[in-house]
């Protein structure tokens, strides 16, 4: 296949969707959340966002110049941009974490779908312990499989139209459906009583909360909700417009997946202060545990807005891990068929195949596999490892030194601004960004999480 007939994104707005769409998943809705309640606050959110944009910003504006200065596949680009240098590991190794990501990912998007189920059928207005509910699911040996499978093939269907048909198409759909879903729910939850204790919660900072784990665990979530150092963006910036600007593109999707993060815990910690009962660091199970229980009694004597709502929310979430879930099942698939040349739906397929074989690994780990450990860890909590601890940050440094430190500065600038044809505001920060704060930075946590 030759650049100019792998496809392309055909509209500005298609880039920046798709992007976003990458972007934005469970690491806003559900991981976001999560680490706000562990980390303290208001404080965690600032920290987090200095991240986005001198961190993670970097990495993606190198993912976007190693994409489509060389139009192939996150393999193909080291191999066309450094020839016969080792820079291709970095390459093979996005490959690798888009298989091990999607297959621990789809258990999750998985979950989402079955409660998605569970609000259809009013089964979560039940009298019902939720934690109870959840286990019993998520432990089960089959059921949670079959929602894994589902999710595995819905993010195939889109990927196997192609980039324009698929990708480009769905992105430029759902993410205005979720942004204005996120809005609706927002304004709902901000109007339940003593939610302002959730407000506070979320805009006044604590800084003596603000430690060394607290500072990492914000940069590792600003990478995830990224999805920077896999080479996930490269990808798609590989079937980018010569017009496409690449800056300016990098800095709309920080945005908007920043504004999603924040917009989701405005609406959980004003929902979670208003019910009272619960406490806003409930842990990874704040989405499937905690909340179906705001929603049970944030709506006892009208249920029907109940069902709605938590409808709408499972809604939400599944198509947000839908959009993120085609990037990652991308950066396989173009790669199969660009190294083995394959019809794109063939080569959709393998890397399906191999995500449902792995996948079934992980959503075992919580039921009859959960015994099975590897280095102390189950497969789930392995490939999380793998992913978020190893690849994505040592991937980022990576990819950072590339383009600042082994490509040509005239190559990097002429990407940056289409060969003269645009200016870029900052370019020297940006470059300074990208030469040293990002990679010495990524570096800090990448040591600092082996040494744990
Ligand atoms: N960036 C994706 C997410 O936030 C992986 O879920």
């Amino acid at each position: 296949m030759t650049a100019d007939n792998r496809g392309a994104f055909a509209s500005k707005l298609g880039v920046i969707m798709a992007s976003a769409g990458s972007a934005v998943g469970l690491g806003n809705i559900w991981r976001f959340p999560t680490e706000v309640g562990r980390n303290g606050g208001a404080a965690f959110i600032l920290v987090y966002l200095c991240f986005v944009f001198l961190l993670a910003m970097p990495v993606m504006i190198s993912e976007f110049v190693i994409g489509r200065g060389s139009k192939a596949n996150t393999v193909g680009a080291f191999r066309q941009l450094a020839p016969g240098k080792p820079w291709i590991v970095a390459g093979f190794m996005g490959v690798i974490g888009g298989i091990l990501v999607l297959s621990y990912y789809s258990v999750v998007a998985g979950w989402t779908i079955f409660y998605t189920q569970e609000s259809l059928t009013t089964a979560l207005w039940a009298d019902q312990d939720f934690g109870a509910l959840f286990q019993g699911f998520v432990s089960h040996p089959w059921k949670p499989l079959l929602f894994q499978f589902l999710f595995i093939l819905l993010t195939h269907l889109i990927v196997a139209r192609g980039i324009e048909r698929g990708i480009e198409r769905f992105s430029k759909l759902m993410m205005p459906a979720l942004l204005a879903i996120l809005v609706f729910l927002m304004l709902f939850s901000l109007t339940m009583p003593g939610a302002s204790r959730g407000v506070h919660y979320l805009l006044k900072p604590d800084f003596s909360k603000v430690t060394t784990g607290v500072v990492l665990s914000a940069m590792g979530q600003a990478f995830f909700s990224l999805s920077v150092g896999l080479g996930t963006l490269a990808t798609y910036a590989s079937y980018f417009r010569k017009e496409t600007r690449l800056v300016q593109s990098a800095f709309s999707v920080c945005v908007i997946d920043s504004i999603v993060a924040i917009l989701s815990g405005f609406i959980i910690f004003p929902a979670v202060f208003s019910v009272g009962n619960v406490a806003p660091d409930a842990g990874p199970g704040l989405v499937f545990i905690t909340l179906p229980q705001v929603f049970k009694t944030a709506f006892e004597g009208l249920p029907i807005l109940g069902y709605g709502f938590s409808l709408m929310f499972y809604v939400l979430l599944l198509l947000a891990a839908l959009t993120s879930s085609i990037s990652m099942h991308e950066i396989s698939t173009a790669f199969v068929i660009e190294n083995y040349h394959l019809p794109r739906r063939r080569a959709a397929w393998i890397v399906t195949l191999v995500c449902l074989v792995l996948g079934t690994a992980c959503c075992l780990s919580f039921g009859p596999w959960a015994g099975i450990k590897i280095w102390d860890r189950n497969f789930f909590d392995l490939f999380d490892f793998l992913v978020a601890k190893f690849l994505m940050p040592l991937g980022g440094i990576m990819i950072t030194m590339f383009v600042e430190w082994y490509l040509n500065r005239k190559f990097v600038v002429a990407q940056l601004t289409n060969n003269g044809t645009i200016r870029v505001r900052c370019l020297g920060l940006l470059l300074f960004l990208v030469r040293w704060v990002a990679p010495i930075g990524v570096g800090i946590v990448f040591l600092n999480e082996m040494a744990n």
